[in-house]
């Protein structure tokens, strides 16, 4: 049973009101498609509604990232409906080792996403005959959808093969710059810059980076080794994830800001409850440079654009500043029109109270700053300490796959697509 996505306070019904407004204007090119002498769906007869196209992905989400949202975009654009399978805890650990990020996380990760309309929780790690036909026959899919890298079962066969022949498979290109193993080595690498010291933690890790991107993590922990991403940031891809809508007119704006760094579902609460307050929710987020005078030299673990990817394709956020000051300043709240600042009561730098300026000053003084009560105590520090915590197994599994990584990044060839 797919959970519905949409809830009545989800600013995903603005897709609702979304197509009211096209409807209207639907009538307006009617009139004048009269005028222009195109061809008129005939009046008085109630044009058959066409059957929405469903497609269905799957996955684990485990540490949900910008990668993962981009191939759910590409997913949505392949149909009209998005359903989604959410692999459980038991099928990740029986195939490949402990998720770092438990299921009632990864739903509220995958929920968030705008372009999901549907989740099944509990999917299968690989999709089988049974599964398959509930698929097309109780959930009403059309297409099953899956990345162009290939998907083979312990068996040795394609996890996909069923679906292929019975025509009901769609393929979409791989996101270059991103995975899951991309990230815990950065992670793993800003445990190693801490415990500097630690002979063999250090000789470990670098046997690991031999086999995956050693080249490139050999500045030996100086700091801005944390930054090493494949990733090439193109204005194409910002204006993919963007809603390219601003306020409507006396929409209430309000502010957040933050890292966001290693995008979790605590932020995805805490922008739930921001977006709550308003009718359009700006979103800032810190330079590069901001979060590491602020959290560390080895923070963020995942550049600004990167981060900005990350929030943009969650439902809440209406807009983000790439790049946003430390202080909320009288000059951005103007420019903006924002009605109201908030901020987390769980964030890693809440110390910021104490400091001489506080960077909420001119809201405070306002009196338009609100602190929310976060409703999940999950910081960015809560997922790389997960990673740490289980660090040999995250290693062993990181290890065989950034060899299949490195592999694909030297036989890689161009694709087409987006
Ligand atoms: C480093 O290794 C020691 C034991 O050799 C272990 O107790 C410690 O937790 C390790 N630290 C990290 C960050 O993995
Ligand atoms: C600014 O925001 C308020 C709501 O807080 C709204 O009433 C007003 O119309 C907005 N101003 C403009 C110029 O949009």
């Amino acid at each position: 049973m797919g959970f519905d996505v949409g809830q009545p306070e989800n600013p995903y019904s603005a897709r609702f009101l979304g197509t009211c407004l096209i409807g209207g204007l639907v009538l307006g090119a009617s009139m004048l498609g009269f005028y222009l002498g195109l061809p008129l769906p005939p009046i008085g007869i109630k044009r058959k509604k066409k059957k929405p196209i469903r497609v269905y992905m799957d996955g684990c989400f485990d540490m949900m990232h910008y990668g993962h949202c981009n191939a759910l975009r590409q997913a949505r654009a392949l149909g009209d409906q998005l359903v989604v399978g959410v692999v459980s805890d038991a099928e990740i650990i029986a195939n490949k080792g402990p998720p770092v990020t438990p299921l009632n996380e990864r739903m509220i990760m995958v929920s968030a996403v705008k372009w999901v309309d549907e989740i099944i929780p509990d999917a299968p790690y690989a999709i089988t005959e049974d599964f398959m036909n509930k698929l097309f026959n109780e959930y009403n899919i059309d297409y099953i959808i899956h990345g162009d890298d290939p998907c083979i079962l312990p068996d040795g066969t394609d996890a996909y093969a069923l679906a292929k022949k019975a025509g009901r498979y769609k393929q979409i290109k791989r996101t270059e710059g991103v995975s899951s193993t991309d990230i815990v080595g950065r992670m793993l690498l800003c445990v190693r810059e801490r415990s500097i010291g630690d002979t063999h933690n250090r000789s470990s890790l670098q046997r690991q980076f031999s086999h995956g991107h050693g080249q490139k993590f050999e500045d030996g922990g100086s700091g801005s080794g944390t930054r090493v991403s494949h990733f090439l940031p193109t204005s194409r891809r910002i204006v993919q994830f963007s809603n390219g809508k601003g306020p409507g007119p006396d929409a209430r704006i309000v502010y957040i800001d933050g890292a966001f760094d290693l995008f979790h579902a605590g932020h995805v609460e805490i922008l739930r409850l921001a977006r709550g307050l308003g009718d359009f929710l700006l979103v800032g987020i810190h330079t590069d440079q901001t979060v590491s005078a602020n959290r560390g030299t080895h923070r963020p673990i995942m550049n600004l654009h990167e981060r900005s990817l990350s929030v943009l394709a969650c439902r809440y956020v209406d807009e983000v500043i790439i790049g946003a000051p430390w202080e909320v300043s009288k000059d951005m709240i103007t420019t903006f029109n924002i009605s109201l600042v908030v901020h987390g009561t769980v964030a890693e730098n809440n110390d910021y109270q104490k400091g001489k300026c506080n960077p909420y000053d001119v809201p405070i003084s306002m009196g338009i700053f609100r602190l929310l009560e976060s409703p999940l105590d999950i910081t960015t520090t809560t997922i790389i300490r997960r990673i740490v915590s289980n660090h040999e197994a995250y290693q062993k599994r990181n290890e065989k796959k950034a060899e299949s990584e490195r592999r694909y990044y030297e036989d890689k060839t161009y694709v087409a697509g987006d």
